[in-house]
């Protein structure tokens, strides 16, 4: 049926309130491929459990981050939303691909860096494996598009390499997947300090918006965020703060740069963080409503986890069994 249409993936640990960086740099894009591609959008929960998770809290979070997926805008009905674990053929594929990627490759990821820092007392070896768990989602659905932020770069290109490399030793099998990086929106950093990104994890809840945070608790954010000793509105060295709030303002107005500055000549930064706040807690509030009704009706999740899961199974199995074949598994017959 999809035979014709090009295939996007992406994915969202559901290790978190999402943020308006996971808004602004994933999944306010997704929607946008529903009609031209065939769209998987996965709620990566093995990617969750790397760093320890409270079971009860991360399974309430997989139906709260597939809620989210549809509140945003998914149409189910136009786009496969489902849960990683639900497909057990990622975890199969990841332990073959593991096979085929190097450990100096997986040395070199900053994202392992940064979170082996982050947790000291649990440098477990799927934190370290968990990209080729990322190339394994990627290549498993022939995906020619990823929609990412820039964070995720690293790992896009690992999954091109590790493609290459096992199309190379076993001939043709995956396509090789493109990122999809917005142009604006790929980094959008914390509220409290500009120069990191904005963080889901972040332990300053001032830092960071989250995208079901109320209308008044977005403005106060807003209204803290760290600028600069200057007035001036407009981007350049030191001024992370400003600049990044024009960022947000920009992606919600579709304002450019020169508009902006024009709109707030005059006015001080207390004016234009009460603006930037009050655009997006508006431009936030159809997908908090839409949020609040969809997580109570627990049997339709349900329904929509089980409907994606079969069909991403179905074509996963399609891989799979091309797969097996080129590294030379045998196949029970009947
Ligand atoms: P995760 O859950 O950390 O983030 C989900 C998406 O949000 C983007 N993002 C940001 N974009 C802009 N500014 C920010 N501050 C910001 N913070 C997060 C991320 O780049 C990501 O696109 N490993 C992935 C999930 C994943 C995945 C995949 C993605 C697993 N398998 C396959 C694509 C394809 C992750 O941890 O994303």
């Amino acid at each position: 049926m999809y035979k014709d249409k090009k295939v996007v993936f992406s994915g969202v640990q559901p290790s978190g309130v999402l943020t308006l960086g996971n808004y602004l740099g994933a999944i306010k894009n997704f929607s946008a491929f529903s009609d031209e591609y065939k769209c998987y959008y996965c709620v990566v929960d093995e990617h969750a459990i790397t760093v320890r998770q409270n079971p009860a809290e991360l399974r309430r979070r997989t139906y709260e981050t597939l809620a989210l997926y549809i509140a945003c805008g998914l149409d189910p009905e136009k786009n496969t939303l489902f849960v990683q674990s639900h497909v057990p053929a990622h975890a199969e594929l990841c332990w073959i691909l593991d096979c085929y990627t190097m450990f100096g490759e997986l040395s070199r990821m900053t994202q392992f860096k940064d979170k082996s820092q982050k947790n000291a007392d649990n440098v477990n070896a799927g934190l370290f494996t968990y990209p080729t768990l990322m190339v394994a989602d990627i290549l498993l659905y022939q995906t020619e598009l990823v929609p990412i932020g820039a964070d995720q770069k690293q790992h896009l290109e690992l999954t091109r390499d590790v493609a290459n490399r096992f199309n190379t030793v076993c001939g043709d099998t995956f396509v090789i997947p493109e990122p999809y990086i917005p142009t604006n929106t790929a980094k959008i950093m914390s509220l409290a300090e500009p120069a990191k990104k904005m963080s889901k994890s972040d332990e300053n809840e001032n830092a960071v918006v989250r995208i079901l945070d109320s209308k008044d608790v977005i403005i106060k954010k807003f209204k803290r965020a760290v600028t600069d000793s200057g007035c001036e509105i407009a981007r350049g060295e030191g001024k992370e703060g400003v600049s990044n709030l024009m960022t947000i303002y920009s992606a919600f107005t579709g304002k450019s740069d020169d508009e902006i500055v024009d709109e707030f000549n005059g006015k001080g930064y207390g004016d234009f963080k009460l603006a930037v706040g009050e655009t997006c807690a508006d431009a936030l509030a159809h997908v908090r409503e839409e949020f609040d009704r969809l997580v109570k009706d627990k049997a339709y999740l349900e329904d929509v986890m089980k409907k994606g899961a079969e069909d991403a199974s179905r074509s996963a199995a399609r891989t799979m069994s091309k797969v097996r074949r080129k590294i030379g598994f045998t196949e029970l017959k009947g």
